[in-house]
């Protein structure tokens, strides 16, 4: 039930509102004789679709003592079985696509679960660790790989030639509505670096009084560190001069992550650090022009380490690991491509109605499961938003 901030949700919110999502938008639709499980859910679990229902305050949802977790576990028991009913008797192409939407959704929330536990365990005052492992670098339980703390390769910068590129997606597969349609884009020649910024650059740029001068800040990041206060990244804190970054693995001494691509940075964030490094963010369309056609290998969600890990050299890094550790913000303003056309109907909710004072992020994190991923993905953030697994990819 705990709520930590009020951009996290609690985790039997996330399970009643997936569920939610193949009840409205699937079964009532689509199976015949289904009967809700119950009225009230209908807009209770709602999360922003003005169009379907009324929707209570999110920030608000910690306070759902009732439904009980039973009764959220017996509304998705029903909702599953009913899932399997309809989808044994040859269903309607919509209903197909409502359901593979569905389960897209799904994959979103489950990183959410992971991203708001994290925020959850660094508002308690124990600090407990999700996962409790000897060390954070062995990859799964019983597996003897260890991979030791390196120093992280020198950054190289990648060139590309530019000129007159395709973005968005193509091919078959699934996709949002928000990566299409696959439109031309003219990029002039660019760089982009070959791994994240890791920890102990980030530090440099503390120490350098990145955080105290005001030059190196867009005016409205500027603002933000002012009136947050803000002196670190997210999960940061120095105690006695010595600064620890809590994961998932509980709290971690930043002489250990020197190498580990620095986390839970805002756009704001990004951007000045780039500017202090005499660089800058790449746009969505340079990312994805150096993303695609490249395997989507790099840690996501299937690697199991639930945190950000070292790049171990140079030599992988230019095989194209352009996926995961972190979400990377990139220069773009989210926007829909031209041409954009929303789901008909609540469902044209999902994405579109979000483009405006967001920015793009692309690659995935240590939380996105492998096969949600892929070159085309969009996601999109406000710049002051810090709970996410986002970093930093510099470009020239
Ligand atoms: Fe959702």
């Amino acid at each position: 039930m705990v709520q930590s901030c009020p951009e996290a949700s609690p985790a039997k919110w996330h399970l009643a509102h997936t569920t939610w999502f193949f009840e409205s938008f699937v079964l009532r639709e689509f199976l015949p004789g289904y009967r809700v499980f119950n009225a009230d859910f209908q807009w209770l679990f709602n999360s922003y679709y003005e169009s379907f229902s009324a929707i209570p305050e999110k920030r608000l949802r910690s306070s759902f003592a009732r439904p009980a977790l039973d009764q959220v576990l017996a509304y998705r028991e029903q909702v599953d079985t009913a899932m399997e009913r309809l989808l044994e008797q040859e269903p309607e192409p919509e209903a197909l696509r409502r359901t593979e939407l569905g389960a897209n959704h799904e994959e979103q929330h489950q990183e959410l679960l992971l991203t708001d536990i994290l925020n959850a365990f660094f508002t308690n005052p124990l600090r407990p660790a999700y996962l409790e492992s000897r060390d954070r670098f062995v990859k799964k339980a019983g597996e003897q790989e260890s991979i030791a703390i390196p120093g992280a390769p020198k950054v190289q910068f990648q060139r590309f030639e530019g000129g007159l590129r395709e973005a968005g997606h193509t091919g078959g597969g699934f996709c949002f509505d928000n990566e299409l349609p696959r439109h031309r884009v003219w990029l002039e020649p660019y760089a982009i670096a070959d791994r994240l910024v890791t920890c102990g650059e980030y530090a440099e740029f503390m120490a350098d009084g990145g955080y105290r001068k005001p030059e190196l800040w867009l005016s409205a990041g500027w603002d933000a560190v002012k009136s947050n206060g803000w002196r670190a990244p997210l999960y940061w804190t120095e105690e006695n001069g010595r600064w620890s970054v809590f994961t998932l693995h509980g709290e971690q001494p930043l002489e250990q992550l020197e190498a580990t691509p620095v986390s839970q940075v805002s756009y704001y964030e990004a951007d000045a650090y780039a500017h202090w490094a005499g660089r800058r963010l790449p746009t969505e369309f340079e990312w994805e022009a150096a993303a695609e056609g490249q395997p989507i290998e790099g840690n996501l969600l299937d690697s199991r380490y639930l945190s950000p890990v070292p790049a171990l050299d140079s030599a992988q890094s230019k095989n194209g690991t352009k996926y995961g550790d972190c979400w990377v913000w990139t220069s773009s303003a989210y926007l829909g491509y031209p041409g954009f056309r929303p789901l008909d109907g609540s469902l044209g909710e999902y994405n579109g109605k979000f483009m405006s004072g967001q920015m793009v992020l692309r690659g995935g994190s240590c939380v996105t499961p492998d096969r949600h991923i892929r070159s085309s993905y969009r996601n999109f953030f406000s710049p002051e938003t810090r709970w996410q697994f986002s970093g930093i990819r510099l470009a020239s």
